[in-house]
């Protein structure tokens, strides 16, 4: 039986500790590290945190409407899930269930290149909008490939990213010794050892 997110989680510290628990120690390292030593990963988290919210008191609130209308569609908050490779670590139906789970909320979700479904079983997921997020590691057929795929499934949008000609080398992947199934046989000899 489905949970009842409503009635389960009440704050966002409880849907990380509910991962936590769910993930053994490799997923759960990947899932929330990032690249390098992770600087990049802990000057985010200090500029989100020093984004402030001044308090205005005594204004009509009666009818706030944080909706927005993203890639044609109603959006309930004007937001997306940003796209993760290899979710299937974390739950079997991978971006499936990410999709449904944002397609259920009422937000569009950014699918990664990284998934083991097909963009028809994720498009069936979500009547919310679903983009296609593709890291180029073929040439133009690949891409061309990928491009037909999402027209034909009717996806929203196509992502092409552009800054990652190599795989990151994630320390914290390294230190667990966390092979990644979706990366067998792909790391070149030139990326040189556990550059995963
Ligand atoms: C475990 C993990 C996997 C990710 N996989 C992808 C991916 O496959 N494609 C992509 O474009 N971005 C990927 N990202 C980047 C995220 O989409 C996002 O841009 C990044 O985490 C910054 O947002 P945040 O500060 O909300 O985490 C990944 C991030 C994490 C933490």
């Amino acid at each position: 039986m489905q949970p009842d997110l409503e009635t389960e989680f009440l704050t966002l510290h409880e849907f990380v500790a509910a991962a936590r628990q769910r993930l053994d120690a490799k997923g759960w390292d990947y899932i929330i590290g990032g690249t390098e030593t992770e600087t990049t990963l802990r000057r985010n988290r200090l500029a989100l945190d020093a984004i402030a919210l001044r308090p205005r008191v005594l204004r009509d609130v009666g009818a706030v409407d944080c909706s927005a209308t993203l890639f044609g569609k109603p959006a309930r908050l004007p937001l997306l899930l940003a796209p993760v490779g290899g979710l299937e670590t974390c739950d079997p139906e991978g971006a499936v269930a990410a999709a449904r789970g944002a397609g259920g909320f009422g937000v569009p979700v950014m699918v990664s290149s990284v998934t083991s479904h097909s963009k028809a079983e994720i498009r069936a997921a979500s009547a919310s909008p679903v983009l296609f997020q593709l890291y180029v590691r073929g040439g133009g057929r690949f891409i061309e490939d990928h491009v037909e795929e999402a027209i034909a499934a009717g996806l929203e949008a196509f992502c092409l990213t552009v800054d990652t000609a190599h795989y990151s080398r994630r320390e914290r992947d390294i230190v667990r010794r966390f092979d990644k199934p979706w990366r067998a046989g792909v790391d070149d000899a030139a990326s040189g050892p556990r550059r995963r």
